[in-house]
């Protein structure tokens, strides 16, 4: 088998997380002080993939190369095509196929976050090579998503946001593919959201007897399109911080459970309480910072209290009136 090649899909128009992906890319909002597209590199990466494609659109391109650079930092070499309009997840696949060529890949939508890894879905492609694998898991509304139906272990018809799920599996995002992809691909109409549709795709793969395989996730798993679902994301994430204090802290503080201080950052006169994280030369003054919160870098605040929220990088919040809770602010 070719070597694995890996596609990161961070194109698309991010309106659901406006104002703050207005200018940025929804890919760089950082979960646990670190962009949600990061933890798809890392995982491409520990998986063994290291050749990796990222689809980056016109109007947020510039900041992702910017943040994820050529890929060095990341023992990956990074390849950006650009895709003209977010015309749908099998047009960003047909949009890389001169960088994809002959060689499987796996694909993973940069908005997405998965607890497990990939590494254990890519040995199982490698070892049974089929031509799509797919990642499902149970969710509460279907209708969000690619929703699978299966008959016992066997997907049998796959249908993208149904209004009436045939299950509440839903299609995650990541994706693993041989090149028979393409054509199914390239045989595509838009779908009623004017897009063509990768769930599509692999709907043809399994009409013309293409062998597609599935595995249910074990971990936890996000999309983090929504603001509801960044915060859960920045959650479960923050629930496994390894503490640690690179900061300074003055002696009248209270510091309790999961906290990393980076740092530079300076903290006086205030509670942190974790799972908390605190950005390089955060100011944290006469403040409460509450569980699940996420302070960016350089991020100001005095005289308020913050809980289960994300702070940007530069954010500034100063003699607020009432405890700020679940926000995400720029
Ligand atoms: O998150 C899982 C879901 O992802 C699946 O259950 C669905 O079957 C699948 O269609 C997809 O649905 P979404 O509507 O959530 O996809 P979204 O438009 O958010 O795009 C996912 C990622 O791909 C995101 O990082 C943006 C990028 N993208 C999207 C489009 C439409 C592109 O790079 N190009 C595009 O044209």
């Amino acid at each position: 088998m070719d070597d694995l090649k890996g596609l990161i899909l961070s194109g698309g128009a991010g309106t659901r997380l406006r104002p703050i992906t207005h200018t940025s890319a929804k890919q760089l909002v950082p979960v646990a002080n670190k962009p949600v597209l990061f933890y798809g590199i890392e995982a491409l990466v520990e998986a063994g993939v290291t050749e990796i494609g990222i689809v980056i659109a016109p109007e947020t391109g510039d900041e992702i190369r910017e943040a994820a650079g050529d890929g060095s930092a990341f023992g990956a070499t990074i390849t950006y095509i650009t895709q003209d309009r977010p015309d749908g997840l099998a047009h960003a696949v047909l949009t890389a196929e001169d960088f994809l060529g002959s060689s499987p890949f796996v694909m993973y939508l940069g908005d997405n976050l998965l607890a497990e890894g990939i590494t254990r879905l890519v040995s199982a492609f490698r070892d049974s090579q089929p031509d799509a694998l797919i990642l499902l898991t149970k969710v509460d509304d279907p209708s969000s998503y690619g929703v699978a139906e299966l008959d016992g272990d066997r997907v049998v018809r796959l249908v993208e946001k149904p209004k009436d799920p045939p299950s509440d599996l839903a299609l995650v995002g990541v994706y693993l593919f041989g090149p028979t992809i393409f054509e199914a691909a390239r045989a595509l109409e838009p779908s009623w959201r004017g897009e063509l549709e990768i769930t599509e795709a692999i709907d043809r793969l399994i009409e013309s007897g293409k062998r597609v395989e599935s595995q249910v996730v074990s971990g936890w798993w996000k999309d983090t399109g929504q603001l509801a679902d960044m915060l859960e994301a920045n959650r479960l994430v923050l629930e496994e911080l390894a503490p640690r204090i690179d900061g300074e802290v003055s002696d009248d503080c209270r510091v309790e459970s999961r906290v990393a201080v980076e740092a530079g950052a300076v903290i006086s006169g205030s509670v942190v309480r974790g799972p908390a994280i605190i950005g390089r030369d955060a100011r944290i003054t006469d403040a409460f910072i509450g569980p699940y919160t996420s302070i960016g870098d350089e991020v100001e605040v005095s005289r308020s209290e913050i809980e289960n929220s994300i702070l940007l990088t530069g954010a500034r919040v100063t003699d607020l009136g009432t405890r700020m809770e679940a926000c995400l602010l720029g």
